[in-house]
């Protein structure tokens, strides 16, 4: 149904290519370095626009924001290699080449979560102060599988296609940010190319043993899943103005901090929801197995621009 000029193979094969180890990118209790940015302007853009910040209060926010955007990943990561561990067992005694790409990737977001843990754990300590993240990520995961296996692909395949396009658009040309902060992000890329087009090969397969009903409803479903999603994003702004008040030893004033929440929240939703709603693949693949389901999306995403 999705016409696509890859394989289960060739995704091993990219795999084995590109692949690191914990070490190499990061080694535990490695120090960080606190005096550059950690998110390129383009994923924080909407926080420029917020007047009466200093630059300091502009840095600790971006870094604020760089703890969260990782751990936003570690926690969704969470029900995607559930997710891809029971794709896998379903290709028991199937296609091999499936299994492999399919296990190598739940190989692969498990490390992610170790590596995204083994940063915070750093941060923690370096930064100076505790900055709370969304904890109940194992509850999240239980949500979103409860939904039909063609929702719970989809939205895969955006936060998948998402993280490619923040590294290839907005970080990798960023000389502004800290250069770790940005190697980090490259590695993760690296790796995600490849889970991207898993994605597409397992929304293939369910979409082409699906009726046109339950494709569109699948859609539906995606477009529900966001909106949790949404709400998640607003209880991580609260608990980085928190983080923010306990750097900054006092807090904003109150329209400061009025203006803060609505910008933050805006850069993660449009960082988080709006990329992966109008990520080009993301679109084509929906346009062929739910062109209304498409409309709808298209429709929705002006929410979130
Ligand atoms: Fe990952
Ligand atoms: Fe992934």
């Amino acid at each position: 149904m999705l016409d696509l000029k890859f394989d289960y193979g060739d995704c091993v094969a990219r795999s084995e290519q590109v692949e690191w180890t914990l070490d190499d990118v990061m080694e535990e209790g490695q120090p960080l370095d606190f005096t550059r940015p950690f998110l390129p302007a383009a994923l924080v853009g909407h926080l420029a626009d917020v007047p009466g910040l200093d630059d300091a209060t502009r840095l600790h926010l971006n870094q604020i924001a760089g703890n969260a955007y990782l751990n936003l990943f570690q926690f969704v990561e969470e029900y995607i290699l559930a997710t891809m561990l029971e794709h896998a067992q379903a290709e028991l005694f199937g296609n091999p080449q499936a299994m492999r790409a399919l296990t190598r990737m739940v190989d692969e977001e498990l490390k992610h979560q170790e590596l995204f843990k083994r940063f915070r754990r750093s941060f923690d300590r370096d930064f100076g102060h505790p900055c709370g993240v969304l904890e109940s990520a194992a509850e999240v995961a239980h949500v979103i599988m409860s939904h039909s296996p063609i929702a719970v692909m989809i939205i895969t395949l955006h936060i998948e296609w998402m993280t490619q396009q923040h590294y290839t658009e907005s970080v990798r040309r960023d000389d502004t940010i800290d250069p770790f902060f940005k190697s980090l992000l490259r590695h993760h890329w690296l790796e995600e190319s490849q889970h991207a087009r898993i994605d597409m090969l397992e929304l293939d397969k369910l979409a082409c043993m699906a009726s046109e009903e339950m494709r569109d409803k699948a859609v539906e479903e995606y477009l529900g899943i966001l909106d949790a999603f949404d709400d998640l994003l607003g209880e991580q702004v609260e608990l980085d103005l928190a983080s923010l008040a306990a750097a900054r030893g006092v807090a904003l004033e109150p329209a400061t901090k009025k203006a803060v929440e609505k910008a933050l929240h805006q850069c993660y939703r449009h960082t988080f929801i709006w990329y992966g709603m109008t990520n080009r693949n993301v679109v084509e693949s929906l346009e062929k197995i739910s062109p209304k389901g498409a409309a709808a999306v298209a429709a929705r995403a002006e929410r979130f621009a």
